[in-house]
């Protein structure tokens, strides 16, 4: 039997390169050797308060861009979280075993509470559990994740490993975090702090939807420093980044003749800039144009979301009824 693959996308607008790099490029491999279920993560975005219209706008658009960048809905199930309510009566019973200092201790959550702190609801403290029954309710085996999702996943086996221990049964599965890289992913942005992210700022992500230009734009405007002073000094941050950029895109000769300019100290970060810019078009042209293929096709869209539904809904019901069976909630006889 194949092997159970669970893994989501929050609905934030478009999607950027750490998504892709950090998640859909695992997808897309994945879906020709397991069983993989791949979600709209719009229940997760509620925590932001997006408002309606907004929020169907960018369900629709990764929807999209899940089917322009590769995923086949013949050979995965691809659905909106929204559309699988036992999704969230899975997380309320996983909620009852899930404690206020573990979740307080998520670095997640921690950043959450500096950067929204007028917004710290309870749907966000328990964030890690919604994720754990997204996992648990297909029973999955693996999750092909970025870096910054690893202690999500030790989160969810913990919850696992101890509804298994309550009621004494083998039954969830422990999820491991997965990429085909032989590590977990991390792409790092464009104004030098560490992953690229959305919510750094919008100049921070080169999005795969976005016009040659914008990209373009943005390449250019990356953070620099002065540039290095003695040879073959260590590079900092922003600098390395761009470096670790290329690499997703560019060929290795291009990428060591930069590294050799760059310990000689005759490096020009406007060329290698610009070096970085024409392989990001070649990469992104053909997605990009996919991307408003799909988004004109709204019937496409409309039948992948109602089939992913049943599908995913029929997973999920089973566990649900034995779930359901284990903790007690018994018919009478
Ligand atoms: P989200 O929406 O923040 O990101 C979606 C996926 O993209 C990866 N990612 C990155 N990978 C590498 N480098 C980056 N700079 C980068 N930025 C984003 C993330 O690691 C992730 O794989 N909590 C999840 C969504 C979710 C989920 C799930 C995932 C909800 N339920 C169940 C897996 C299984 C999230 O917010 O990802």
């Amino acid at each position: 039997m194949k092997e159970t693959v669970v893994s989501g996308i929050r609905p934030t607008g478009k999607l950027h390169l750490g998504n892709y790099f950090g998640a859909i490029a695992s997808f897309i491999r994945m879906q020709n050797d397991y069983n993989c279920f791949f979600f709209i993560a719009d229940i997760h975005s509620l925590t932001t308060h997006p408002v309606p219209k907004d929020l169907h706008s960018s369900v629709k658009q990764v929807l999209a861009e899940y089917i322009a960048l590769g995923l086949d809905p013949n050979k995965c199930t691809l659905f909106v979280q929204s559309d699988v309510p036992q999704v969230t009566e899975l997380y309320t019973y996983m909620n009852m075993n899930a404690y206020k200092g573990e979740l307080e201790r998520s670095v997640t959550f921690k950043e959450k509470v500096k950067s929204q702190p007028d917004n710290v609801n309870a749907g966000l403290l328990t964030y890690p559990v919604l994720m754990a029954a997204d996992i648990l309710i297909h029973r999955a085996q693996k999750v092909p994740v970025g870096k910054d999702q690893k202690q999500h996943l030790e989160m969810t086996r913990q919850f696992g490993n101890r509804f298994n221990r309550m009621y004494n049964v083998d039954y969830f599965p422990e999820p491991e975090a997965f990429s085909y890289n032989e590590e977990l992913v991390k792409v790092p942005g464009l104004t030098g702090g560490g992953k690229m992210s959305k919510s750094n700022s919008e100049a921070d992500a080169i999005f795969i939807a976005d016009s040659q230009e914008t990209n373009q734009k943005k390449i250019m405007r990356a953070k620099t420093d002065s540039g290095p002073i003695e040879k073959n000094q260590n590079k900092p941050q922003e600098i390395q980044n761009l470096f670790d950029l290329m690499k997703l895109v560019c060929s290795k000769k291009i990428i060591d003749q930069y590294e050799n300019d760059y310990n000689n100290c005759e490096i020009k970060y406007g060329e290698l800039k610009k070096a970085l810019a024409i392989d990001m078009e070649i990469f992104l042209k053909p997605h990009r144009e996919k991307i408003s293929e799909i988004l004109q096709n709204y019937k496409l869209i409309a039948e992948v979301a109602e089939i992913g539904a049943e599908k995913a809904k029929a997973s999920a019901n089973k566990t649900i009824s034995e779930v359901r069976e284990i903790i007690g909630f018994r018919k009478f006889y």
